[in-house]
């Protein structure tokens, strides 16, 4: 007797899907770059950043290698250092403390709010204390877009500036993604974001960008982006590094953002799918009025007591998931001195213990999504 076929397996980020509808552009677009041989700031480099700011609404837009070095471009034309305090999530990636500690300056790790997931205000006040208690000076905040929702920068925002502080978005997660009809790309002093392959908007390889709507930034930042050149290549007028997008990942970003906008809503409408099926079963996302996130992830809260025998339930069946972030950051080894605002971060040590994220991206059909609820529901019953 034949032993029953395993299930076959669901893709948690389906790229395949997206290439079998634009492929054969984003072929044609490779093969235009190939053609010119501009492969370091062609044609397309500019190309797309006009159309990225064009799509966002920010007024400058400088493209560069990766979102971390988005993020400690915008650190550097700051000229953050040792003494000065920027305060960050706790719950989030690593990069968007790293940078900060890469410029000799003090991360000051936030708890989250336990709906949004997104940086607590409260504890926002309470880092800054705590910053001031220790003698540093708070120069700056990096709000987290986490998992493609914007963070709340209407009082963010309102805060920093009582403050006297820049507010720096971390949308590596976002873009795309709006407030009230704002986009994301347009909120404080500049908005970084990433193109690595998962994100909503990902190139074929590592990609970033920073938006902003301030000229003299802007300016700044394309000459840090290229070794702090000033009139010219050989004009070095300060210390910068190497951080362009390729012209070829230009290209390619093209002919996504071509069809980004569709992307959002089959996103959006898929989330809308899973959380009508499984919000009695679960604690499915919370998404606050006015707000359109851009789903870079789909993160249930399940009992932390079962949340592995779920995930292997899950696996068995065919349905891959993933834990964003089993750690706080305030827990790691490389950043477990930095302080913490207040008396610690305990919502977001109970949310790496509970979250769990299932299959997203533009392309899941109804039916695969209906295997991913069934067994969802089966593992948690
Ligand atoms: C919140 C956050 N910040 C920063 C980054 C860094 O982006 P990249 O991988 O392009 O350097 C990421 C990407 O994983 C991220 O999720």
């Amino acid at each position: 007797m034949n032993a029953p076929s395993a299930p076959e397996p669901i893709a948690f980020i389906d790229l395949a899907a997206q290439k079998k509808r634009i492929g054969p552009q984003v072929e044609a677009a490779i093969a235009r770059v190939l053609e010119h041989g501009q492969y370091i700031m062609g044609p397309e480099v500019k190309a797309f950043e006009a159309q990225l700011g064009e799509f966002c609404g920010a007024k400058h837009v400088v493209s560069c290698a990766s979102g971390t070095d988005a993020l400690a471009l915008v650190l550097m034309a700051k000229g953050v250092r040792t003494g000065d305090a920027i305060l960050c999530p706790s719950f989030t990636f690593c990069a968007t403390a790293e940078v900060v500690a890469w410029l000799g300056a003090t991360p000051i790790f936030v708890d989250s709010d336990p709906q949004t997931f997104n940086m607590s205000i409260e504890s926002l006040k309470q880092g800054l204390a705590t910053a001031r208690g220790l003698g540093l000076k708070p120069v700056g905040v990096i709000p987290v877009d986490l998992f493609g929702l914007a963070a709340d920068y209407e009082a963010i925002l309102a805060l920093a500036d009582a403050e006297g502080i820049w507010v720096m978005s971390d949308a590596a997660q976002s873009f795309g993604a709006s407030v009230k009809g704002r986009k994301v790309g347009t909120f404080g002093l500049a908005t970084a974001t990433s193109f690595f392959p998962a994100k909503p908007l990902g190139c074929y390889g590592d990609g970033g960008a920073i938006l902003t709507d301030d000229a003299d930034l802007a300016a700044i930042l394309r000459s840090l982006r290229v070794h702090g050149q000033g009139s010219d290549k050989y004009d070095n007028v300060r210390i910068g590094m190497t951080a362009r997008l390729d012209t070829i990942q230009a290209a390619i970003l093209i002919e996504k953002l071509a069809v980004f906008a569709d992307e959002i809503e089959a996103r959006n409408r898929a989330a809308t799918r899973y959380s009508a099926a499984l919000a009695d079963a679960c604690v499915v996302p919370f998404v606050p009025a006015d707000h359109v996130s851009v789903w870079a992830q789909y993160t249930l809260l399940v009992d932390p007591e079962l949340r592995d025998a779920i995930a292997a339930t899950l696996k068995a069946a065919g349905v891959p998931t993933a834990v964003y972030y089993p750690m706080p950051l305030h827990k790691q080894v490389a950043y477990r001195h930095y302080p913490v605002a207040g008396n610690g971060l305990p919502v977001s040590e109970d949310l790496c213990r509970r979250v769990l994220s299932l299959p997203m991206h533009p392309y899941l059909t109804d039916e695969v999504q209906d295997r991913v609820i069934a067994a969802v529901r089966a593992a948690v019953g």
